[in-house]
């Protein structure tokens, strides 16, 4: 057995754990990256992923209907509902009671980018990062609701540093750095397929951030809740920093989530064809509303159909309002912890015979699995080309070139709403959050010169 003065408990742990394969390599070892080794392992609930690994996981044998939602105003009686929703948002944001909550512990590799996402240069004219362009939303609202709105940002491991570092070479991009919350989120041992931790080195356990739905428990380790209950703040505006269409404080979503006395609200649009790649909103047999993956969803309900219509038809944005007490209550002391779900995925291992390829067991938490817990929640329709532009793929669906195109046509359906001609000569046009984040913010008249690419900017 190894041995290393004050890690003597965690050194048994990992020999009682049948792990012990992680000190293959402690002859080659220095003092330091035997500590660091040490500290890694310390970090590891042995028996939890013990328990994770002997685990089924399937949502085929669960019981579920589709979830009942808020749907798009059809008469006049809805549009007045939606108007009282708004004006209960607008108060609630005005007072002080909304905080914006961006997730961004993922990578930019599928777009062949290295670093993180949020510094992908997304904007169709200017090439603003996604970052930018959310900060700058947030900059936009607080001066349209008079009020200073949090901006809280999770990152993960692999790119906390790098994210801070952008935000502090672009000064916040306007934001007050105190308003700006910047938090890693918990990482996840990977397993291999006889259950065995995973070397990424030979001092190193490879590890992956513990999902989106760690978001919550970061909010919590980090301060982040604290913070925001003395400020005043009830509500969080979820979002992912893949998504540049967001609508990070809506007032009419926050309304409803208000009057409702929502724990949680989600935002679902109606899927585009069967085998989109979404989650969908389901009501399960005992009554709660929850999220099945599209990889979970059963094939004979994915493409079920009624009156002409998917039956499973609304699908998850990830975007989501979380009331703040709920979520310290789901997070402090005895609180309960969110289920892992397990994907299998092909990780970079050190071996003896240096890096191989190895199957691997990837451990992650989902953000939506909190739905299911909530007394009260919503899901509210909204309209897809409003919202929703994914950025997953380099190219083809949900891609760099898609959501470049969907800005675009939105920014200038924003115009002719607004009855401001666009020339024909016009293929692609941006507008700057800090002009515009709703179609009534744009100055009219406007004048729009007939170039190729336009950018409009506040002047
Ligand atoms: C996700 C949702 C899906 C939804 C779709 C909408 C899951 C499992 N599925 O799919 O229901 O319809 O988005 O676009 O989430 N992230 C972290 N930390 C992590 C993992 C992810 O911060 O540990 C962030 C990423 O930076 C990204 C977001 O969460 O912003 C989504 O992650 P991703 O893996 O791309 O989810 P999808 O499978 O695309």
């Amino acid at each position: 057995m190894v041995s290393f003065k004050g890690y003597e408990e965690i050194i048994k742990k990992t020999y009682g754990s049948g792990q012990d394969h992680v000190f293959r390599h402690w002859g080659e070892l220095n003092e330091t990256e035997k500590k660091q080794l040490l500290d890694d392992l310390s970090e590891i609930d042995f028996d939890a992923l013990k328990a994770l690994f002997s685990k089924k996981q399937s949502h085929a044998e669960i019981n579920f209907g589709p979830a009942p939602y808020i749907h798009l105003p059809s008469d006049a009686a809805e549009e007045r509902e939606r108007d009282r929703a708004a004006e209960a948002g607008r108060e609630h944001i005005e007072g002080g009671g909304t905080a914006a909550f961006m997730v961004a512990g993922g990578q930019g590799s599928r777009l062949g980018f290295e670093g993180p996402k949020g510094k992908f240069r997304i904007a169709p004219v200017s090439g603003k990062s996604l970052f930018q362009i959310h900060a700058e939303k947030v900059f936009k609202y607080s001066g349209k609701y008079g009020v200073e709105i949090p901006l809280l940002i999770m990152t993960s491991r692999a790119n906390h540093e790098e994210t801070g570092a952008f935000f502090a070479e672009n000064s916040y991009f306007g934001l007050n750095p105190a308003s700006v919350k910047i938090f890693p989120q918990n990482m996840m041992p990977s397993l291999d397929s006889a259950g065995k931790l995973i070397l990424e080195s030979n001092h190193g356990v490879f590890k992956n951030p513990d999902g989106h739905g760690g978001s919550l428990t970061a909010l919590q380790t980090s301060g982040s809740l604290d913070y925001l209950e003395k400020k005043g703040v009830k509500t969080i505006s979820y979002f992912q920093v893949d998504n540049p269409l967001a609508k990070i404080i809506d007032p009419v979503f926050i309304g409803y989530h208000i009057l409702k006395g929502a724990e949680i609200s989600s935002k679902a649009i109606r899927k585009a064809y069967p085998e989109e790649k979404v989650g969908v909103f389901v009501e399960f047999s005992n009554g709660s509303v929850g999220v099945v993956e599209y990889s979970d969803l059963p094939g004979e309900k994915t493409f079920m159909k009624k009156g002409g219509d998917l039956v499973y038809s609304s699908a998850n944005i990830a975007i989501h309002l979380f009331d703040a007490s709920f979520v310290k209550r789901l997070t402090t002391g005895g609180g309960v912890s969110l289920p892992f779900h397990v994907a299998k995925k092909k990780i970079r291992s050190y071996t003896e015979c240096g890096y191989l390829e190895v199957d691997g067991l990837k451990y992650e938490k989902f953000v939506f699995d909190a739905l299911p817990l909530t007394e009260r929640n919503v899901v509210f329709e909204t309209v897809r080309e409003e919202e929703f532009a994914p950025v997953k793929n380099a190219s083809g669906v949900d891609s760099v070139e898609s959501a470049r195109a969907l800005m675009s046509s939105l920014f200038r359906k924003w115009l002719e709403s607004r009855g401001i001609a666009v020339p024909r000569q016009v293929m692609e046009i941006e507008i700057s959050p800090l002009l515009a984040v709703d179609p009534e913010d744009l100055p009219v008249p406007l004048k729009i010169d007939g170039r190729e690419k336009v950018y409009l900017e506040r002047s």
